[in-house]
């Protein structure tokens, strides 16, 4: 089976978060089940600079009024196709906003030309899976070129949502009735997510509990109707982790790299983590953060509850960006305690790698998470999570509660509202929980035993393939 992967970020290539990290393992994660894929990127410079003398697949003279071509390359080994059309992507900045962080005005145009040259190529495979909003008109050309070939679309974040005013639309190319509650309108303007969600043939969310919370009104983001209305068309299947990126008896970027029978080995990276983030040496624990610095992360409740973590004889190792309110927010409280909080502002994904190999736990408490992926990261490498109970988190970190700790099955802390207080609390609990030693070390193990890899995922993405194609 051929499938084509369309996405705006696939690790190692381009990564802003976990979707690069997800779509740079899915063809590992579906080869062992018969499927191919090939992996459509944006062609950014830096992707772009990555391909020798690559071959050229397809030329449009105009791909939503814009020169553009399609070239060929490979990505860990599979096949990678990357879509150079300059006037949309040779520019400075990131994916998807200028070095100031502001948004390009034209992310409509760019993301749709990557789902209309999807649409175009579609009839060499058997099925296009696209992800997110950048992905997902690649879904609604396929509908309104009456394509046979099937969609897949799987919803990462429904917070972003590709939302632009109505004129918009005439640059789509797509007919005039696509302007229509069931396809392409969206309040009165143009949904590029909602676009794909009115058109794939099956929809995907990247766990479990986020598939039925974006039925609700609190999570749903305005779409809570329309995922309501597609019904068991929406399933979730939850994320696994690339081992070949994530394991620490393999992972050279760690100074010392360990299994759950070695774990007394996390002690020098406990230091290299001390050292790299100014902290003062010491046995207590070191609570870790890799994150965006956002609202959608709850990073504002964690700063409020810095200094009651300092209290209680905690420390803190931050990396990070985002908000340039929550950056400062964290400088200051390095300047309020120094030696107890560290703060790296950036994005470095070796560090990322130090953090989660030599802290003790890693603080998760957003407000709303489709899966999460730093939760995985942190039970592969025996650094505990402590989580919001919500969506991904919810469904993959098993709370120490009594009941679990006595049945030796847990292997996280979970809490529930993402308040200071109940985050403290929360705190309060992983260090009762850091100081029997005992109980920490069979957390430690209990999180590391635990198959996160994305064997039962990857069978779950194939038989969906497997059941559109059939039909
Ligand atoms: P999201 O995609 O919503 O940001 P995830 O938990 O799914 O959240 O994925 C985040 C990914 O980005 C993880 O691989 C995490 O390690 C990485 N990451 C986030 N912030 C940084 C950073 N500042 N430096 C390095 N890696 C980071
Ligand atoms: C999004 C979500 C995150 C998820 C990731 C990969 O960025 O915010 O929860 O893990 O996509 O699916």
């Amino acid at each position: 089976m051929r499938v084509l992967s369309v996405a705006s970020e696939a690790y190692p290539l381009v990564k802003t978060g976990g979707l690069a990290d997800v779509v740079g393992a899915l063809p590992a994660a579906l080869a062992p089940h018969g499927v191919e894929t090939t992996t459509l990127l944006p062609g950014y410079p830096a992707v772009v600079r990555t391909l020798q003398r690559p071959a050229v697949a397809r030329r449009w003279d105009a791909l939503l009024g814009v020169p553009a071509r399609l070239l060929k390359g490979h990505i860990d080994g599979h096949p990678l196709l990357v879509l150079d059309a300059p006037d949309l992507f040779a520019r400075d900045g990131g994916p998807y906003a200028d070095a100031t962080a502001a948004d390009w005005p034209d992310n409509w145009r760019r993301f749709a030309a990557l789902g209309r040259a999807a649409a175009d190529i579609a009839g060499e495979y058997d099925l296009v899976h696209a992800h997110d909003w950048q992905g997902a008109t690649a879904a609604a050309y396929l509908r309104y070129d009456d394509s046979v070939v099937p969609s897949v679309l799987t919803i990462h974040n429904i917070a972003f949502q590709g939302r632009y005013d109505a004129a918009v639309f005439a640059g789509l190319e797509l007919p005039e009735t696509a302007f229509a509650l069931d396809g392409v309108e969206y309040y009165g303007g143009v949904g590029l997510l909602k676009a794909g969600l009115a058109s794939a043939d099956a929809i995907t969310t990247v766990s479990p509990s986020y598939a039925d919370e974006i039925r609700r009104p609190e999570f749903g983001m305005g779409l809570e109707g329309l995922i309501e209305a597609r019904g068991d068309r929406v399933t979730g299947i939850v994320n696994g982790i690339d081992p070949a990126v994530w394991k620490p008896a393999t992972d050279t970027t760690l100074p010392a790299c360990y299994t759950a029978r070695t774990l007394s080995r996390r002690r020098a990276n406990k230091r290299a983590l001390e050292a790299a983030f100014d902290l003062e040496p010491g046995d207590g624990p070191v609570f870790v953060v890799v994150s965006r610095l956002t609202w959608q992360k709850g990073m504002d409740v964690l700063a409020g509850a810095i200094d009651a973590l300092v209290a209680m004889g905690g420390r803190l190792a931050l990396l990070g960006s985002g908000d340039a309110a929550l950056e400062s927010a964290f400088l200051s409280a390095r300047t309020r305690h120094p030696g107890r909080i560290g703060v790296r502002i950036g994005y470095d994904e070796a560090l990322s790698h130090l953090l989660q190999g030599g802290g003790d736990a890693i603080l998760i408490p957003s407000r709303f998470e489709p899966c999460g992926l730093t939760q995985l990261y942190g039970l592969a490498y025996g650094c505990v999570p402590v989580v919001a109970r919500t969506g991904g988190l919810a469904d993959t970190v098993i709370d120490a509660n009594e009941a679990a700790v006595a049945a030796g099955v847990a292997t996280g802390v979970q809490f529930g509202d993402v308040t200071v207080d109940a985050l403290v609390r929360a705190l309060r609990r992983t260090t009762g929980l850091y100081e029997q030693r005992d109980v920490w070390t069979t957390m430690q193990r209990q999180g590391m035993r635990a198959d996160f890899g994305w064997t039962r995922s990857g069978a779950r993405y194939a038989a969906l393939y497997r059941s559109l194609i059939a039909a």
